[in-house]
């Protein structure tokens, strides 16, 4: 699915966010706050767009996904970043080899989440941080019924004008829905070993930002 929305994925995450994925990236890169020359894993990196603050800030960042396609798109638009191919649930890296790891957009996507959070886990280093993005449940009950009108009614004609695969944002909408709110995401990085678990509500709840520490 993710090769197909490739060719067109970072615009039309621009259209159908109004604009706010832009700043939501950048939260991640300030929730890590690494300094430059230390290095994060950017899983399920996708074309690489929630790894720029982290290069642009002379942060060693590694994007990884396990989508040939999004990863070739990804290599055309920034050349200058070490793409690497791999699925989160089985990481080619070493134990404890990464300052910190983070996941945007990328974890309501992953079949085993459990596996992939354990997985983040092992190659971060003692002391090392977490920080995963994702939509989530907005928290004023009134915008959560104006929001999910959007997810079901607006957004998949909205996609058919902009996306190479409407289809996928169908699945897009659908996954929004069923994906755990802010508690239940924090007891399943707790119960993958992470500790310290936080987390802050972005747009009024339509993206979290879950903040963790490996002991
Ligand atoms: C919505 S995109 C997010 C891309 C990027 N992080 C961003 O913020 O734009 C989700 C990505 O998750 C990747 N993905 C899903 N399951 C994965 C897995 N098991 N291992 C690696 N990547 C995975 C997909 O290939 C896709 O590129």
């Amino acid at each position: 699915m993710f090769d197909d929305v490739a060719e067109r994925y970072d615009v039309t995450n621009d259209v159908l966010s109004l604009g706010q994925d832009r700043r939501w990236r950048q939260l991640v890169h300030d929730a890590l706050d690494l300094a430059p020359g230390q290095s994060v894993l950017d899983l399920a990196a996708g074309t690489g767009t929630s790894s720029e603050p982290f290069a642009d800030a002379g942060v060693r960042v590694v994007p990884c996904d396990f989508s040939l396609g999004m990863l070739k798109v990804g290599r055309r638009r920034r050349g200058d970043l070490r793409f690497v191919a791999g699925d989160a649930t089985r990481l080619p890296f070493a134990s404890g080899s990464f300052d910190a790891v983070t996941i945007s957009f990328g974890l309501r996507n992953v079949v085993d989440v459990p596996a992939a959070l354990a997985e983040m886990l092992r190659v971060t280093r003692p002391g090392g941080r977490l920080v995963v993005c994702e939509f989530s449940h907005p928290t004023w009950r009134p915008f959560r019924t104006v929001y999910t009108e959007y997810l079901m009614r607006a957004l998949p004609p909205l996609a058919r004008l902009v996306s190479s695969n409407p289809d996928a944002y169908v699945y897009l909408a659908e996954s929004i829905r069923a994906w755990p709110d802010q508690q239940a995401l924090a007891r399943l990085m707790h119960g993958a070993g992470w500790r310290d678990v936080e987390y802050r509500n972005l747009s009024g709840g339509i993206v979290a930002l879950h903040r963790a520490t490996k002991r």
